[in-house]
């Protein structure tokens, strides 16, 4: 992109690509998404190949306006309204009856959708003018991390799409998905908003995916969704001391990602490199993917995450490390 061309500018160059049917990429308060226009089914398709994700995935509508909601969805609770009262716009997305004439390709032939307004000013002020929902997928090649700055995308993509440069995501994870269409409310994937504040705000009990038996399809909550090409490993730094005395030749160059200090990585048998996360869970979330891509993109052959704590605010990031690692825990 040029210099000279001011913010707005940007806009309208983005606008007119997805009028056009192109996709274009832009920034979220959670991460970069893929944009494209959710009532065109070619522009769609657009995503699903830059992405190579497979057709089955359904992709989250993103707009602007609370009224907009009925353009996509029908048959809306009360409680998902009280819901997108609370925390839109921001990283909270809903899944609602669909309206009929969702496209298949977005909702990966389900009868709902899903629902999100963005707060990141570039992403609303994109919607906006654009007039309409946009499909927006995360901005990265299935499987791989997702991006959490326009740098991020470029390596993803290349120049094959625009991007529009809105700085780092201030929250760093994908949003909150949260199923409103059965009796009760699942979280389908956890996010910084929590089931705790989801609860206060309807004071009633809400279910995890993770823990009940429903019926909800959610495709791309799999293991090694999330994951870098390094092989990755959660440890807990109890572990730390001995797994080092198993360490092999083979294993070098290795690197710690550790909230905790290093001391327990300072010993005379080995020589692993370490890099610092923050010890806060809103930090950490937001420092994490731009972590662990960039130690992808260097020469190590493992990558070791020390383990996060147990506490709710915590709960998004456990889930990420789970998906990043296949779910392997220990030192294996
Ligand atoms: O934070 C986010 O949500 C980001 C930003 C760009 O908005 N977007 C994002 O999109 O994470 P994506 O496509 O990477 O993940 C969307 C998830 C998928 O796992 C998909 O299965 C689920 O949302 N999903 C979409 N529509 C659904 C539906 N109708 N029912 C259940 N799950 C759905
Ligand atoms: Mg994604």
């Amino acid at each position: 992109m040029s210099e000279h061309l001011t913010a707005s500018d940007h806009i309208a160059k983005a606008v007119a690509l997805l009028r056009e049917g192109k996709p274009v990429a832009f920034p979220t308060e959670t991460v970069y998404g893929l944009g494209a226009d959710a009532s065109n089914e070619l522009a769609v398709r657009k995503v699903f190949q830059i992405k190579e994700r497979p057709y089955d995935h359904p992709l989250i509508v993103h707009i602007s306006r609370l009224k907009q909601i009925n353009d996509w969805a029908k048959d809306v609770p009360e409680d998902a309204l009280k819901l997108a009262k609370a925390f839109w716009p921001g990283p909270l997305t809903i899944v609602l009856k669909k309206q009929p004439a969702v496209l298949d390709c977005v909702t990966g032939g389900q009868d709902t959708v899903a629902l999100r307004m963005p707060s990141h000013p570039m992403a609303q002020s994109l919607i906006e003018s654009f007039g309409s929902g946009l499909v927006a997928p995360s901005a990265n090649k299935f499987t791989h991390i997702s991006p959490t700055t326009a740098a991020a995308v470029h390596e993803e993509f290349g120049d094959t799409v625009m991007v529009l440069d809105g700085g780092a995501s201030k929250v760093g994870l994908e949003s909150t998905i949260i199923d409103m269409t059965a009796a009760q409310p699942v979280i389908l994937r956890p996010g910084v908003i929590t089931a705790e504040a989801i609860v206060s705000t309807l004071g009633k009990k809400v279910l995890s995916a993770k823990n009940e038996k429903t019926t909800t399809r959610a495709p791309g909550m799999h293991h090694l969704h999330y994951a870098p090409q390094t092989k990755t490993t959660i440890i807990d730094k109890k572990n730390i001391p001995a797994f080092l005395q198993t360490v092999k030749e083979t294993d070098l160059p290795m690197v710690f990602a550790m909230y905790s200090d290093m001391e327990l990585l300072d010993v005379d048998q080995v020589d692993v490199d370490y890099v610092k996360l923050p010890a806060d869970a809103a930090g950490y979330a937001h420092e994490l993917y731009r972590t662990l891509r960039a130690l992808d993109g260097q020469h190590y052959k493992r990558i070791m995450v020390e383990a996060v704590p147990s506490d709710i605010e915590w709960e998004a990031i456990r889930d990420r490390l789970f998906k990043a690692t296949g779910g392997i825990r220990g030192a294996a």
